[in-house]
C-alpha cells in the first residue's frame, strides 16, 4: 500500500512529528510511507505550479493520505493552512476526491481537539474517506504504552483501507450567506475617549461584506480608530518553530521584518482590539493564521492581558464551530474578555447596524469598567496544561515563560491552602464514624452554602 505523507512541520524531516512516522514506517515494512514535505516547502508550491502538480499526482497515485502535522496556535501550522486553501485555489478537490485520509498530530495537547475538528472537516469538504486520527502528546513515542497506541492506530487504518470500509462524515458542507451588506450612516456616535481601538484586518476591500462591515465599525465612533491591514504588512515569513525566543521572547525575524515591531508597539498598546477577516474553507485565511502563529514569538506567555477583544467575520460562524472555539480560547489565555463575534450571517443589513455599533459601545463601556468576563473551561484547563509543561518538560526551552510564570503566580501547585486541606482530612475521618456518615447527606447542603452567608449579609 503507498501512503502519502503530506507534512506539516516546518522543521521538515527533523521533527518530532516524523518520529511518529518514522515509527509507523518501521513496524509496517510491507507498506510505502512517502513523507512529502509541505510547511518547509510552503514558498516553493505556492510560487511554482510544477511543484504542486508533482504533489497532486502523488496523491493520485496513492492509497492514502496521512496528514501529519504538529499543533500550531491550536489549529495546523499556518504555511499547512495556505497549502489546503491551494487545494481549492487550483481547483484540485478532485485529487483527494474518495482517497482514505488519516491525521496524526503531535502537541502537547493543547487545544489539539481543535485541530483534529479542522483537518476532519477538510478531509469531508474534500469528499475523502476518513480512517482515523491519532493526538499523540510529543513524549508518547518515547514511551511503551504511546508506541503500542501508535501501532494500533497504524494497524487499524490499514486494515480499514484494505478491507475499503465504509467512512462516516461528520461535517456537512458550509452553506454561505446571501446578504450583500449595505451599511447606512451612524446615528449616534460612541466617544471612545482616551481608549485607543485598533481594528487588525487581512483586508479593508470595500466592495466586500468585511470592508463594509469594517467601515460602519470605525463609522461608529466619533473618535479616530486605527486599522492594521496584516495583508500590507512586511512580514518575511511563516512561523518556523526554531524555538530562538524560547530564552527571552526574542524572535529570529526581530529587526528583518515589521511583525514583531508592530505587534508590540501597536497590538500590545491597545485597549480594544478588533480581529477582523472572512472565513477561507474552514477558518480564517492563513494569513490570519499566520499572525497568529507568528504572535508565539512570546511563546506561553500572554501578550494581549487585560484587552476587549471583538471579532468581525464574513462567513458562516455558525457552522464553522472550531473558529469560534480557537478565538475564545485563545482571548481566555490572554486574560483579556472576548466581547462578541459579529458575522454577515443576517437577512438584512439595517440588523447588521445596529450589532456593528452596539459592539462597539460594549466594547468602551468593558474596557472602562475593566471587566474581564471568568474564564470558563478553555481558558482553565488550557492553563493549567500550560502550568504543567512550562513547569516540567518545556522550562528548559521556555526559560521566559518559567519566569514569568513564576512572578505571576502561575505555579498554583501542589495545593498549598493548609487549613482546607486539614479540614478534608478531619472530614474523611469523622466520616468514617457510621452515625455522622449517616447524617452527612442531611447536613451537606447547609454546610456547602454556609460560608457565603458572611458575604451575603454584609
Ligand atoms: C509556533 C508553535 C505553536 C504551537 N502551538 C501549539 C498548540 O497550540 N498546542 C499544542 O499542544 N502544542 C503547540 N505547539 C507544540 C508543538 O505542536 C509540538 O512541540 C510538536 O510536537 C512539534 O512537532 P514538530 O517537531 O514535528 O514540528 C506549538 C509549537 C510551536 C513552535
Amino acid at each position: 500500500m503507498k501512503i502519502i505523507v503530506l507534512n506539516g512541520s516546518p522543521k521538515g524531516d527533523i521533527s518530532v512529528t516524523m518520529q511518529y512516522v518514522a515509527y509507523i514506517r518501521k513496524r509496517f515494512p510491507q507498506h510505502e510511507l512517502k513523507i512529502i514535505n509541505i510547511s518547509q516547502r510552503i514558498e516553493k508550491i505556492e510560487k511554482d505550479e510544477s511543484t504542486f502538480q508533482e504533489i497532486m499526482d502523488e496523491v493520485r497515485t496513492s492509497d492514502a493520505v496521512l496528514w501529519a502535522f504538529p499543533l500550531y496556535l491550536l489549529l495546523v501550522p499556518s504555511q499547512y493552512k495556505r497549502f489546503i486553501e491551494l487545494i481549492w485555489e487550483r481547483d484540485a478537490q478532485d485529487t483527494f476526491k474518495d482517497k482514505h485520509a488519516a491525521v496524526l498530530t503531535t502537541s502537547i495537547h493543547f487545544f489539539d481537539h481543535t485541530a483534529h475538528d479542522y483537518m476532519r472537516a477538510i478531509c469531508d469538504d474534500l469528499e475523502m474517506r476518513f480512517v482515523g486520527a491519532f493526538p499523540a502528546h510529543m513524549r508518547d513515542l518515547m514511551k511503551e504504552e504511546g508506541r503500542g497506541k501508535l501501532f494500533l492506530f497504524a494497524s487499524s487504518v490499514f486494515d480499514t483501507i484494505e478491507k475499503n470500509a465504509p467512512a462516516p462524515k461528520i461535517f456537512k458542507p458550509v452553506i454561505h450567506g446571501k446578504l450583500d451588506y449595505i451599511p447606512s450612516a451612524v446615528q449616534e456616535k460612541i466617544d471612545a475617549r482616551d481608549r485607543k481601538v485598533l481594528i487588525v484586518t487581512d483586508s479593508e476591500d470595500s466592495q466586500t461584506n468585511l470592508g463594509r462591515m469594517i467601515q460602519r465599525f470605525k463609522d461608529s465612533f466619533s473618535s479616530s480608530v486605527e486599522v492594521m491591514n496584516i495583508s500590507e504588512m512586511n512580514i518575511m515569513g511563516h512561523c518556523l518553530g526554531c524555538l530562538h525566543c524560547g530564552f527571552d521572547y526574542v524572535c529570529q525575524y526581530d529587526g528583518k521584518d515589521d511583525f514583531n515591531e508592530l505587534y508590540r508597539t501597536k497590538v500590545q498598546t491597545a485597549d480594544v482590539l478588533i480581529f477582523a477577516g472572512t472565513i477561507v474553507d474552514r477558518y480564517l485565511s492563513s494569513r490570519w493564521h499566520m499572525f497568529f502563529c507568528r504572535s508565539f514569538f512570546s511563546n506561553h506567555t500572554p501578550s494581549v492581558v487585560g484587552k476587549q477583544i471583538g471579532l468581525i467575520i464574513s462567513g458562516p460562524l455558525s457552522q464553522t464551530s472550531t473558529l469560534r472555539e480557537v478565538m475564545e480560547s485563545w482571548v481566555q489565555f490572554q486574560q483579556s474578555n472576548l466581547v462578541d463575534f459579529i458575522t454577515d450571517e443576517y437577512e438584512d443589513s439595517a440588523e447588521l447596524d445596529l450589532l456593528l455599533t452596539d459592539l462597539a459601545r460594549r466594547l468602551i463601556s468593558f474596557s472602562e469598567k475593566g471587566y474581564i468576563r471568568p474564564r470558563n473551561f478553555l481558558g482553565v484547563s488550557g492553563m493549567k496544561i500550560f502550568r504543567d509543561e512550562i513547569y516540567g518538560g518545556l522550562r528548559g526551552v521556555f526559560q521566559a515563560d518559567h519566569r514569568y510564570y513564576k512572578k505571576h503566580g502561575f505555579y498554583d501547585f501542589p495545593q498549598k491552602n493548609y487549613k482546607k486541606r486539614l479540614m478534608a482530612d478531619i472530614m474523611t475521618l469523622l466520616t468514617r464514624i457510621p452515625p455522622i456518615r449517616k447524617e452527612f447527606p442531611k447536613r451537606m447542603k447547609k454546610g456547602m452554602v454556609q460560608p457565603y452567608e458572611k458575604y451575603l449579609n454584609k
